[in-house]
């Protein structure tokens, strides 16, 4: 029987071939990506009966505890792409510096970002996790590779995208012209076109915080929850549902899919900190996959990414 479902390949070669959007290095390093997730998904799937599960005992450069799957993950992904080419150096949130396509290997055009694993503490109960990632290019100039040459505002990355491991393994990609989720066929080995020009619904209906934290939110962050809460009754004349599965790949996946806003915001805990997830990791790669249709040819701006100023910088809000 013939197959005309569309591969993650194909998808690629035709957003460089027919539509002009990609050169043929940056379709090259997505699939290397998207073959990375697709050996991190086999990793978190064999559960129990890897050696995956538990604590790595070390800490990362964020001070949080590593899990085994987040080292895992990360050398996957270094490994899958340093001899590719198409790189000049990548960073992680589970790197203190940034890694530099060794010598060996031939130096690309392109920056790539990750955080590997997100949503590390739902690893070891088997609750939906993914990777997040966000490529840049290497600002033209100078030789070599420095730190700053990463701290581009998010409106500049080239692509991005995550990739959920859940009850099915779904990357969510873009290339600047809107967001193109695929579903990977175990059987095949292969992600397949499932869904295109993915818009995020504009109605929201569903809001998704840490509410265990809301003695130390700011005073509005706190009103506009006690606003949802109030539902029909209350100012917003609407009932809001609430949904917080602590990783956030997930959480604004799901927006994503039907609309909705996700929040960690600032809060007392840690005032010098604007809030815990990276600007750089986390947030500018997942705002930039809802924004269909963007005339640009590049991922369009999530309502957070400023100017960035290290690669920890953090984000906090993000919305349909
Ligand atoms: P990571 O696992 O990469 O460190 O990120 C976890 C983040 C994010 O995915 C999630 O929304 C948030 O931490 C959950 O935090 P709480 O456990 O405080 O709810
Ligand atoms: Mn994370
Ligand atoms: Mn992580």
């Amino acid at each position: 029987m013939v197959d005309h479902r569309i591969s993650l390949t194909r998808y690629l070669v035709e957003q460089q071939r027919v539509h002009g959007h990609i050169p043929s290095e940056l379709r090259l390093l997505l699939e290397v990506v998207a073959r990375a997730c697709k050996r991190i998904s086999y990793a978190v799937n064999k559960g129990e009966l890897g050696d995956a599960m538990g604590s790595a005992g070390s800490e990362n450069v964020q001070g949080e505890m590593q899990k085994k799957l987040d080292i895992i993950a990360n050398e996957t992904l270094i490994e899958a792409n340093e001899w590719g080419g198409h790189l000049a150096a990548m960073a992680s949130e589970e790197m203190e510096g940034i890694y530099i396509v060794p010598n060996r290997y031939p130096q690309g055009e392109y920056l790539l970002m990750f955080d590997p694993l997100d949503g590390s503490s739902n690893i070891d109960v088997n609750v939906s996790i993914g990777t997040i990632f966000s490529v840049l290019r290497k600002p033209e100039g100078h030789p070599g590779v420095h730190d700053a040459d990463f701290l581009q505002p998010g409106n500049r990355q080239v692509a991005a995208g995550y990739c959920v491991y859940g009850p099915q393994t779904t990357l969510v990609l873009t290339v600047g012209d809107g967001g193109a989720m695929f579903t990977l066929d175990r059987e095949q080995g292969s992600f397949i076109l499932t869904r295109e020009n993915v818009r995020t619904s504009e109605d929201t209906q569903e809001f998704a915080i840490n509410m265990s934290n809301m003695r130390h939110w700011d005073a509005p962050v706190r009103r506009y929850i006690d606003e949802c809460l109030a539902g029909a009754e209350g100012p917003r004349g609407k009932n809001f549902n609430m949904r917080w599965i602590a990783s956030m790949v997930s959480d604004v996946h799901r927006i994503l899919t039907r609309g909705g806003v996700f929040m960690y915001p600032w809060d007392k805990r840690e005032p010098h900190k604007p809030g815990k997830l990276r600007l750089m990791y986390e947030a500018n790669p997942m705002g930039s996959t809802p924004w269909a249709g963007s005339s640009s040819r590049r991922a369009a701006p999530p309502p957070t990414a400023g100017s960035a100023s290290s690669t920890s910088s953090r984000a906090s809000c993000m919305s349909a």
